[in-house]
């Protein structure tokens, strides 16, 4: 009897377009990622309970796009016994955090207390519920940024893909790099990781589930309905 090893990167697109089989995308097995995913799943989760879920959910997305990431610095502390060598989390280089509004800002909400440093720019983009297309209402980024620059984004819904694009080719059209962004999202769906996998060989998505299918409208099909509409109570 063995065990499975824990999670571990798999391509974007695990279907005929491999994509010179690259490691993308990563889904947690902890129980706790699976628990809340479930409980933001359920349509009879009031908005408290959603936001709740979705939040847990985001600190476990979090702890996993971070690590290995996140540049450290050795220090010194002194304990009340002693003195410990320390690794700190470098606070001179912060992360650059890019919630897509609305939902973004529920699940990675716990973002600036659990980084050290962290530096937040809101977007946010709407949907044309007849052509699906999305464009940007708000939209809070730097002039620049620099291929150094940590950049973690937050899309809760990973549907058509069409939103994300558009935030990593503004990010990447200011400077920053793919080998340096990550995406956080509850959940996706193959079209989002086809078109992120096809434009941004580098970029890793850190996701709570990749559901099979989108349904007319775009959403995705189990997923968990309009999540900005289930957070806020719209
Ligand atoms: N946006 C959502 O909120 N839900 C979906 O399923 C797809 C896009």
């Amino acid at each position: 009897h063995h065990r499975h090893p824990s999670s571990s990167f798999q391509p974007l697109i695990s279907s005929a377009t491999t994509l010179n089989n690259k490691k993308q995308i990563y889904v947690p097995s902890h129980p706790l990622s699976k628990h809340w995913l479930a409980v933001a799943r359920n349509k009879l989760s009031p908005p408290p309970v959603f936001r709740s879920a979705l939040a847990e959910l985001g600190r476990i997305l979090l702890y996993e796009a971070v690590d290995g990431w996140l540049p450290t610095v050795e220090g010194r502390v002194e304990t009340p016994t002693g003195v410990a060598d320390c690794t700190f989390v470098d606070p001179s280089q912060p992360l650059v955090v890019v919630p897509i509004l609305r939902a973004g800002l529920v699940l990675l909400e716990s973002a600036s207390t659990l980084l050290p440093a962290s530096r937040t720019y809101h977007v946010g983009y709407a949907r044309d519920e007849g052509t699906l297309q999305a464009s940007a209402y708000l939209n809070k980024l730097p002039a620049r940024l620099s291929a150094e620059d940590r950049v973690l984004v937050v899309d809760v819904m990973l549907a058509t893909g069409g939103t994300v694009v558009q935030v990593v080719e503004d990010l990447v059209s200011r400077g920053a790099s793919d080998a340096n962004i990550r995406v956080v999202a509850a959940v996706c769906a193959p079209p989002a990781l086809q078109a992120l996998g096809e434009r941004f060989g580098k970029l890793r998505v850190y996701a709570g589930m990749i559901d099979a299918e989108l349904d007319e409208r775009g959403y995705i099909v189990p997923g968990l309905g309009d999540a900005g509409d289930r957070a806020f109570g719209t």
